[in-house]
């Protein structure tokens, strides 16, 4: 397999690219619309043909590249059917296996941050987006967050893996790249050691975080899959 884990700084992205060797296929999760660039030499240096952009939510933080990407390239958006995102090319639900060349994604609702998240899991790594970050979680105050069911996705979606499984967030804001399973259930001061569901909503009620900065430009821009005229011209 082709792995690459991808970093924009602005917004502090991860963006994954998995490739299949043998038949030159790929997809990327969560690209962001200003590094479109970045990835068509990515994958034309790899020889990589891209079949799907993977979204693990519509992100409130960056636009997606999703769009720009399948006019370039056609590749097929993918999102939550939940998502609110229906310009998608293929809206899945909880189980739904895609299978790229010999890459099996699994998708597993992880709702919680927003209604319509999913993590993607594939053979040893889980690729969480915000429900699950490395001693973390994502936001559970806007697009419909409830911390309640983002705890329930957490334990009994992504804490139910095998331990050694490698977690790979959407977003780090600390320099980490990798975590896994065992240590976010060991370690993560809001969702590990055994913390209850109340202590969770509690944690979450009392952060007072900022109004998301690109909120009002990044939500409608991904409902629409990252079109606006903005990100066409730049
Ligand atoms: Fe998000």
């Amino acid at each position: 397999m082709i792995f690459r884990q991808l970093f924009e700084p602005d917004t502090f992205t991860y963006t994954y690219l998995l490739g299949c060797p043998r038949g030159g296929r790929a997809v990327l999760i969560d690209p962001v619309a200003s590094e479109v660039g970045l990835y068509t030499s990515l994958l034309e240096q790899l020889a990589l043909k891209l079949i799907y952009t993977l979204e693990t939510h519509v992100h409130a933080d960056h636009i997606t590249g999703s769009g720009l990407l399948r006019e370039k390239l056609g590749s097929k958006s993918v999102v939550h059917r939940d998502a609110g995102a229906p310009c998608a090319d293929l809206l899945i639900t909880d189980g739904v296996l895609l299978q790229i060349g010999d890459l099996d994604i699994e998708a597993r609702y992880t709702p919680g941050h927003t209604s319509g998240c999913v993590s993607y899991v594939m053979n040893d790594r889980v690729f969480t987006g915000d429900a699950l970050f490395i001693g973390g979680s994502g936001r559970t105050d806007f697009q419909q967050g409830d911390a309640g069911q983002l705890y329930d996705s957490v334990q009994e979606k992504l804490f139910s893996l095998p331990p050694d499984t490698l977690v790979y967030p959407g977003h780090d804001y600390n320099g980490n790249t990798v975590s896994t399973i065992k240590q976010e259930m060991a370690k993560n001061p809001r969702l590990g050691n055994g913390i209850t569901r109340e202590a969770f909503i509690e944690i979450m009620r009392e952060l007072k975080l900022d109004y998301p900065k690109y909120i009002d430009q990044a939500l409608p821009a991904n409902q629409s899959c990252g079109h606006t005229e903005s990100v066409r011209q730049g």
